[in-house]
């Protein structure tokens, strides 16, 4: 399952985005925003990684104007590790060595095609651990106040 959030600046992306998941057969949750009327990212952010922690869903996919404001707020919510991304490589990395469990994009920053691609090989790419959980684990550990250097 992936709940999906933007605030109005990301809501036409998150529709889009919601009829891509609905094409390939994908599970997911809106966490809003419902319309493009102004919406805070934050409250949209909170809500979805919210459900991520709870474990009601696996990743998020969260998208606001610059898709940085949504990343900083979902950054906030213990258990979230969010990426903001608006490229292929980085989309795909930070699964691979940094197990995030948010994707952020910036609908002002990228287009809509761009944006269903990095959806598709963020849910697709598997953690791959080892050495980099290690690096996972400090930054989680950073969370609880825990010193890790
Ligand atoms: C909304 O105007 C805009 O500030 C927001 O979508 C986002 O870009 C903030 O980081």
């Amino acid at each position: 399952m992936v709940v999906i959030a933007s605030d109005h600046a990301g809501y036409p992306l998150k529709e889009e985005i919601k009829a891509h998941l609905e094409e390939k057969g994908i599970e997911y949750t809106d966490a809003g925003c419902y319309s493009p009327e102004r919406y805070d990212y934050a409250k949209s952010a909170q809500k979805a990684c919210d459900m991520v922690v709870a474990g009601e869903a696996d990743k998020a996919i969260l998208v606001c104007g610059t898709g940085i404001g949504i990343s900083m707020a979902a950054n906030k919510v213990k258990g979230i590790r969010a990426a903001c991304c608006s490229d292929y490589f980085s989309a795909k990395y930070t699964r691979l060595h940094n197990d995030a469990n948010a994707l952020c994009m910036g609908a002002r920053v990228i287009g809509a095609g761009l944006a269903l691609e990095l959806v598709d090989v963020f849910l697709e790419t598997e953690f791959e651990g080892g050495r980099h959980q290690t690096r996972v684990d400090q930054i989680m550990a950073i969370e609880n106040d825990e010193k890790v250097y």
